[in-house]
């Protein structure tokens, strides 16, 4: 049957979903602890997979061996468009490894070889996903963004540097597993989709606005996942 895997990257980012799991039962997918019960009568995995590409790429694999058909991954991200503001929502059309350089091959930024340039999100999940943010944003009167997510093993802490990922990328936003995650999930042919909520803007102030935010930005995420879910 159908089973919805809910990733996170930390434990801020799966603890308000994971206290809100009816029936749980804790089981193992290799390294991988998983979460399995339901939310709002959907059976879910829910796990933690680290920070970074190869933990995203290792739980994603996991999970679908455990049986997951398809995967949300839920996180907090830093904004490196114009206009954006901490607490605002992005969901992803398609994901980027910004950190990935094979130019000398004659690659553009960003693209292995024998790898699409980006690994498209699914686009009813998405769908559904940008409804459910709407709804949650709307009370809180926070902005709902849909684009390209930029995807790299490096917190990014400048505005130059966050400046030149949003030029080169076409990216939204830049955070340190979804791309990963899409990578992997696309190869396996898993749906997925990706929502990350803005904890910083990527720049000089993100370090501290990055903990100052997350409690408060996974909330939100969390009350997304509970709208998508209904
Ligand atoms: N996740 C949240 N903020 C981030 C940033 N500035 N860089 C990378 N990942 C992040």
């Amino acid at each position: 049957g159908a089973m919805l895997a809910i990733l996170g990257a930390i434990e801020t980012e799966v603890a308000d979903n994971r206290s809100l799991l009816e029936d749980p039962v804790e089981l193992r997918a290799g390294h991988l602890a998983v979460h399995q019960g339901r939310l709002h009568g959907v059976e879910v995995l829910l796990a933690r997979c680290g920070v970074g590409k190869v933990n995203g790429a290792m739980a994603t694999t996991l999970l679908r061996s455990a049986g997951a058909t398809s995967l949300l991954f839920t996180g907090v991200a830093g904004g490196v468009a114009p206009a954006q503001r901490v607490g605002d929502l992005v969901v992803a059309t398609d994901l980027v490894q910004h950190d990935v350089d094979v130019t000398a091959l004659g690659r553009p930024p960003g693209q292995l070889l024998g790898e699409p340039r980006s690994w498209p999100a699914d686009r009813a999940m998405s769908e559904r996903l940008l409804a459910a943010a709407d709804a949650c944003a709307a009370r809180d009167r926070r902005q709902v963004h849909e684009g390209r997510i930029a995807s790299g093993d490096q917190f990014v802490a400048s505005a130059p540097r966050a400046a030149a990922i949003h030029t080169d990328f076409g990216a939204l936003c830049v955070e340190m597993e979804g791309a990963a995650v899409a990578q992997a999930a696309t190869t396996l042919g898993m749906p997925f989709a990706v929502l990350r909520a803005l904890s910083d803007t990527a720049d000089h102030g993100a370090a501290q606005d990055f903990p100052a935010f997350l409690v408060g930005s996974a909330r939100l995420m969390a009350d997304v996942v509970q709208h998508y879910l209904r």
